[in-house]
This record gives C-alpha cells, sequence and structure tokens, in this order.
C-alpha cells in the first residue's frame, strides 16, 4: 500500500474525499463482498475522470460489506485507486442518519416541520458530537494520505468540518468544499444551536474555497457566514453536468431497451408524464400527485390518453419522515388510481425498483418530465432527461432547482408549492404543439451540450489552484 511518502515531492496529485464512494459492497451468496456501481451524479460523473492512477478518492464504508472491503487498504476499483475508510458505527450512524439526513439535509431544503421539528435535546446533541468525531476521523485518514500539495477536493454535507480540521494538520494542501445541496440562508442557519452553527461556518471558512452549483446557494452561504460574524472563503459557482456519454452506453444496452417496449405496452397510445427521483420529501412526489389529479379533475378528456410513470426508489430508510413519507407518497397514488382508474387504465404506475436502465428508458420516452422539487441545489434528472429524450419532451422543472437558472428559458417553470400552477403547466405540456415542443426540445439540449462533468472537475482544482 502506497504513503505519503512514495508520492513525494510531486505536487497537485488529487484526492477525492466523500462520504459515499464511488463502488459499494454487498455480500454475495457465498457471504463475499463483492463491488458494484454506487448511484449518485456525483459517482457517475466522476468516476472516469479520476481512474487516472493519479487520483485517490476516499469515501466512507457504509454498508457492513464496505466495511470488510474497507479491511483491505487501497483498492484498485476500475482504475481508481479508493480506500473506505472504517469509522464506528455509532459514530456514523449518528453522523449520517441524525446530523447529515435529519438535521443538514433538512435546514438546506427548507423541509423542517418547524411546529414539531427539529427538537435539539440531549440525543440530538450527542449526535452532533459524533458528526464532529467523524470529520475529525475522516480529516486525520485524509492528512495522512494526501501526497504533499495535493488538490483535496471534499464533497457535500455529510464533511462540512473537514476542511477546518484538515487545514490545521495540512497546511501545505489546498482544499475545496462542494456543497451539492442548496446552502441555508441566515434564518435557516439561525435554527442550529448557535455552537453548531458557528462550528458549520468555521468548518467550511477552513477551505482555500467552498463551491455550489447555483449564485443563489453561494451567496445565502456567504450571507449564512457573515450573520455568525465569520468571513466567508473564496467562493466559486460550477454546476455539475450529467454523465450524458454513460447514460447512452445504458441505453444501448439490452436491458434498457427491454424496459422501452415495456412502458410502449404499458401506456399504449397514451402520452407519458414521468419523473425519476429518490422517494423524499425534497423532491415534493405528493404535489406532483395533487396537481395529477387536479388535471384529471379539470379535462375527464385526457382520461385514458395520458399514464403517468414515477420512478421513485427508496432511500436512507433509516430515516423515519422518509419512511412515513414513502407510505403517504403511495397512499396518494393508490387514492388517485381508486378515484380515476378503470379496468383497462391506470393512471399513476408508481414504481419504486430501483432501476436504472427502466429510468433510461423513461427519459428517451417520456412527452413530459415533471422536476418539482420544493429545493434542490442542482437537479440533474432535469438534465438528464433532456440530454437523451428522443419524443421533443417537454420539461416541467420547479423553479426552486438549481438547473432553472440555466433552463428556464426551455422549460416550463413552476412554482413547487402551486399545485394549481403545477397542474396547469402539465396541461400546457400536454397540449402543447408539435413546433414549440420541438424548439423548447433543442433549446434544452443546446444548452446542456459543452456541459460536462470534467469541466466541473476542473472548476474544483482551478479553485483549489487559485488559493
Ligand atoms: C443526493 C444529493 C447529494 C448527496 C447524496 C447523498 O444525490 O444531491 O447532495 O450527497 O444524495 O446520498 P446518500 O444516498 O449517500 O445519502
Amino acid at each position: 500500500m502506497s504513503t505519503v511518502h512514495d508520492h513525494e515531492p510531486e505536487s497537485h496529485d488529487l484526492v477525492i474525499v466523500s462520504n459515499r464512494g464511488p463502488v459499494g459492497f454487498r455480500f454475495d451468496d457465498r457471504g463475499r463482498a463483492v463491488a458494484g456501481k454506487t448511484a449518485g451524479g456525483l459517482a457517475s460523473g466522476l468516476r472516469p475522470l479520476v481512474a487516472d492512477g493519479r487520483s485517490l478518492w476516499l469515501a466512507v464504508a457504509i454498508t457492513e460489506a464496505d466495511r470488510v472491503a474497507a479491511a483491505q487498504g487501497r483498492m484498485d476499483a476500475n482504475g481508481i485507486q479508493l480506500e473506505l475508510l472504517d469509522v464506528d458505527p455509532a459514530v456514523y450512524s449518528d453522523a449520517y442518519d441524525v446530523i447529515s439526513n435529519s438535521t443538514l439535509w433538512f435546514l438546506h431544503h427548507g423541509i423542517f416541520d418547524l411546529a414539531r421539528t427539529p427538537v435539539f435535546n440531549e440525543r440530538w446533541h450527542r449526535a452532533w458530537r459524533n458528526y464532529r468525531e467523524f470529520n475529525l476521523v475522516v480529516a486525520d485518514a485524509v492528512a495522512a494520505r494526501a501526497p504533499r500539495r495535493a488538490d483535496v477536493l471534499v464533497q457535500d454535507y455529510h464533511l462540512s468540518l473537514v476542511p477546518r480540521f484538515l487545514a490545521a494538520r495540512r497546511p501545505d494542501v489546498s482544499i475545496v468544499h462542494y456543497t451539492h445541496t442548496p446552502f441555508a440562508g441566515p434564518d435557516a442557519i439561525g435554527i442550529l444551536p448557535s455552537e453548531a452553527g458557528r462550528e458549520l461556518a468555521e468548518g467550511l471558512a477552513g477551505a482555500t474555497a467552498c463551491g455550489f452549483h447555483t449564485s443563489r446557494w453561494r451567496d445565502r452561504f456567504t450571507a449564512s457566514l457573515r450573520s455568525l460574524g465569520i468571513e466567508p472563503p473564496a467562493t466559486f459557482v460550477a454546476p455539475l453536468a450529467p454523465d450524458t456519454t454513460g447514460i447512452r452506453a445504458v441505453a444501448s444496452g439490452e436491458a434498457c431497451r427491454a424496459e422501452r417496449t415495456r412502458i410502449d405496452q404499458l401506456r399504449r397510445d397514451a402520452q407519458l408524464i414521468v419523473r425519476v427521483d429518490r422517494l423524499e420529501l425534497s423532491k415534493n412526489i405528493l404535489r406532483g400527485f395533487h396537481a395529477y389529479a387536479d388535471l384529471l379533475d379539470r379535462r375527464p378528456d385526457l382520461h385514458r390518453r395520458v399514464v403517468f410513470l414515477a420512478l421513485v426508489y427508496p432511500s436512507r430508510e433509516g430515516v423515519p419522515e422518509y419512511a412515513a413519507y414513502r407510505r403517504e407518497v403511495e397512499a396518494l397514488a393508490a387514492s388517485v388510481n381508486g378515484r380515476f382508474g378503470t379496468a383497462d387504465w391506470q393512471p399513476i404506475i408508481l414504481d419504486t425498483d430501483d432501476d436504472f436502465p427502466r429510468a433510461v428508458a423513461g427519459f428517451f420516452l417520456y412527452d413530459v418530465l415533471l422536476v418539482n422539487p420544493v429545493r434542490d441545489g442542482l437537479n440533474l434528472v432535469a438534465m438528464e432527461g433532456p440530454a437523451v429524450n428522443e419524443a421533443d419532451g417537454v420539461l416541467v422543472l420547479s423553479r426552486e432547482a438549481g438547473s432553472h437558472t440555466f433552463l428556464a428559458d426551455h422549460c416550463l417553470g413552476v412554482n413547487p408549492f402551486d399545485v394549481t400552477e403545477t397542474s396547469r403547466a402539465l396541461e400546457q405540456a400536454l397540449d402543447m404543439d408539435p413546433a414549440t415542443r420541438s424548439d423548447l426540445a433543442a433549446g434544452l439540449v443546446g444548452e446542456l451540450r459543452g456541459r460536462t462533468p470534467a469541466q466541473w472537475l476542473e472548476a474544483q482544482i482551478r479553485a483549489a489552484r487559485a488559493g
């Protein structure tokens, strides 16, 4: 296994640090830990770019099988030098479930139900100490492994405290922290217990530079830090882009072709509304169904002539709010189907399998793609779909998604809280004449052309080196 000294005095090697790595492990039927690709834009976009032998990716062992694999130290994962860090499971579960997913995710997305949550009791404060501990363990691991003067790119809200800890340990390295979510503004950051809010801000301010998908989240970040009396570090705005090459490779595979046929048989000659999301609160799946029900109510002529394919895959099932939300989504889809469905027409097809070839088939076929998050750092689906769609499909996109900033002219923008507006936008999209559909679709393709994950990575490296 190589160490920091093997690399010296080489400069500008790259170290990616993230919670979830580019590969994850599961046990096969003989109990061996076997690798598989992990989901998500970060992993799919970065995987091909860092398989160069000069980059190191440090991620966290999330599953039991990951922990077994972590014991082998540095591994070659399809050309990526990868190490999985084995963190004490109790510390990790507090850091991931309680702080990252149930506190920071909710805070940055503005989805706390403030009359009830959050509740910062002793249990929570213990979890915060474990979040700190987790970030320290990761910072120590990076400090021990990063080549001299490396560019260290730390990803996302799980690791907000790493920059400060790492800068204290390794002043020679450049540290970028990139936030994939929105960022809480001053009012929201003020919800955190003051010590924790301050620590979060100081943690990030330890970076050479902090990056965001849009200037809106960047501006909230700088305003929040200033509201706490902390001078923000340098910042940059660089939206991630979809891995279109990877999607096309999936599209040409047998599994995706079979899914296209299957979806075509399901929809028959109906128009197809598609959504592809992780099954979670910020994605606003309930209001999407309410809008669709409103449309079916107002437009009986559309009955049997439209099908809503909702590909929503469960995630973070350890978080009670997610489990409850899933039940609500399933109940609402059943109730809309019960109300409008007939023997030969199911208005909503709710699919909770995590099947990427099926999602790509949906991208190719949709007439309308509904992306209506209450708030979203970027939303890659709004870019992945239009990049490969073959039906001049119309994008109905929440104005609260980061990607709306540059897709606004080529989609139907909606206020995600406004069910009536969303219903009208779905209607307008379904009724749209072919020429307008084709113009909008071409506009989307034009806007997305040239946006690549490589550019995004380069922006982070530039920001590291500018510091
Ligand atoms: C989404 C978000 C990212 C986040 C990731 C974590 O992709 O956009 O900001 O890092 O989820 O997902 P996980 O499944 O690891 O909790």
